[in-house]
This record gives structure tokens, sequence and C-alpha cells, in this order.
């Protein structure tokens, strides 16, 4: 297998070389004058399987890996996956609002069209998946959540939302301790608000785990109010970590840890996934 990157993922994908122990292949990425993207592979794949590795995360790294995806068949790669470990636009997987465009459905028509299989990582609703016409496996990163905050003798897990929930389950049943969950409210893009609910959190050291943290306004006013019920210490995880707007900064005086995994690059993508994705993707394929 050989792995192809968007230059916007690259320290990930190298990461998931060495794990793996597939070569990454160079690409060169130029603008035409006119500001039109122009992509070319270096080296003949002809034959061989490639994974595309791309996070969709800004609009011009989604163009390139449409057209990694298209310079790959077009030079006659044998099976040819995607790899996507943060899957943007996933947040708007229907339409909420009468004349919205499904998003997510675009993106997930554009990457199976091409591709033979996709992977994603923590996608943010797997109902997105019905619009693959491919197969699609998700990977969980509550394996190397867990493992990063076992030292931290966490009492409860608590996820912002029921949406959440399930994720953070897992996280509780790896740490042996109990799960809950607050009841949010999304008031615009930019603004939540969470139902008053009594959490059990007297004392006790608690994780936050969500699936995205993008402005922080989410993960913090779920930190307030698990500080208002007296938690001892409070430490804050993700999978994907945005962190707009400097959100980091906001949210580490609130808590007392914060780690995301390494999908996004950041100062606190502490935690590295590529192992685990690597076995698991490896199961999959043979
Ligand atoms: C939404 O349902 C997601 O799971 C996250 O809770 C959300 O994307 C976080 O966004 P923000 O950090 O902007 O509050």
């Amino acid at each position: 297998m050989y792995l192809v990157s968007t230059k916007g993922t690259e320290d990930f994908a190298s990461s998931l070389s060495e794990k793996s122990g597939n070569k990454l292949i160079r690409t060169e990425v130029q603008r035409f004058p006119d500001g039109e993207m122009y992509v070319r592979i270096e080296e003949d794949l002809t034959d061989k399987d490639v994974m595309v590795v791309a996070n969709l995360r800004g609009d011009s790294q989604i163009i390139e890996a449409f057209f990694l995806l298209d310079a790959c068949r077009e030079m006659g790669c044998r099976k040819l996956y995607s790899l996507i470990p943060y899957f943007g636009y996933s947040r708007q997987h229907m339409a909420y609002k009468k004349g919205e465009a499904v998003s997510a459905r675009v993106m997930m028509k554009n990457i199976s069209e091409k591709s033979d299989r996709i992977f994603t990582v923590d996608i943010h609703d797997r109902s997105s998946f019905s619009f693959s016409s491919k197969p699609v496996d998700d990977f969980s990163a509550s394996g190397p959540i867990s493992r990063h905050f076992i030292k931290n003798d966490i009492d409860v897990v608590i996820s912002p939302d029921d949406g959440a929930f399930e994720r953070a389950k897992k996280v509780s049943e790896n740490l042996k301790c109990r799960a809950d969950y607050l009841e949010k409210k999304r008031i615009s893009s930019n603004e939540v608000e969470h139902a008053v609910k009594n959490l059990d959190v007297q004392g006790k050291n608690v994780l936050l785990v969500d699936d995205i943290i993008s402005t922080g306004n989410t993960i913090i006013d779920a930190a307030k109010i698990i500080k208002s019920q007296g938690a001892k210490k409070i430490f804050v995880s993700a999978t994907h970590g945005l962190f707009l707007n400097n959100s980091s900064e906001r949210i580490i005086r609130e808590v007392n840890g914060l780690a995301v995994t390494n999908t996004l690059k950041g100062e606190y993508s502490r935690i590295d996934i590529t192992g685990d994705l690597s076995r698991f993707m490896g199961d999959k394929i043979e």
C-alpha cells in the first residue's frame, strides 16, 4: 500500500506511514496564475494499492483531495482507499431549514465515487454513510483517548450532549467508571445553552469528551456547569480539535487538562491515534 496525502494532512499521514510501514509518496501542488490548483503525484502508482489521506478541512484541501483521487485513478492504480481523518462539513448531514444544501452528502458522494472503500475517524454522524456508494468504516478514538487519561483517576466521563454519549460511554467502559451527558440546546452556530441537570460530580474527577471542539463554546459551557456542581478536577478531550479563535486558551483557563487526537495538527493534539488506526484498517482490508 502507498500513501498519498493532501499537504494539510501530511503530518498525520507521515505518522501513519511510520506506524504502518507504507510509503508516503511525494506530490506537487501548485497554483496557476488564475488561482486554479494543479496537482501531480510524483511516483508511478500503476497497478498499486493506494490510500489517499485527506482532512476535508478548508475548501482548498477538499479540491486537493478530489484531484489526488482523480490522479490516482488516471494513473491506473489498483485499489483506491480514502482515509478522511477529519471529515469536514459532516455537521450538516441534513437540511435543518428549507433551502439548505446537505454538505455532508456532497462530500461523501464525491469521495465515494472515486474510492473503493472509505475510512473515517469519529465522523460527526454515521448517518452520513448512507450517502456513500462504497463501504465506509469509522474508527473510534475512544481507545487512545482512554489510554491518555488513565493516569488521571477519572471518576466520571461526561459528554456535552446526548449525541456524543455513546463515545463517552465507550471511554468510561475503558476507564471502568460511570458515564453521563448534559442536555444541550444550540442557540446559533456559535452559541449553546445547557439545561440544568444534577450530574453527581461533587469531589469527583471528570473527563469531558466530545467529537469536535470548534469555537470551544460547548465545552466551556459544559465545564462551567460541572465546576459549579463541585467537581474536583476537570479534563477535556475530543477527537478533532479545531480550536477556532484560540479557544484552547479559554478552555485551559477553566480546566485541569486538555488533550485531543492528532487528526488535526495543534498544540493540544497530544493523542496519537495512527498506530491503532493502522491496525483497524489493516483488519478491514486484508
Ligand atoms: C456538535 O454537535 C458537536 O458534537 C460539537 O459539540 C460541536 O461541534 C462543538 O462546537 P463548538 O466548539 O463550536 O461549541
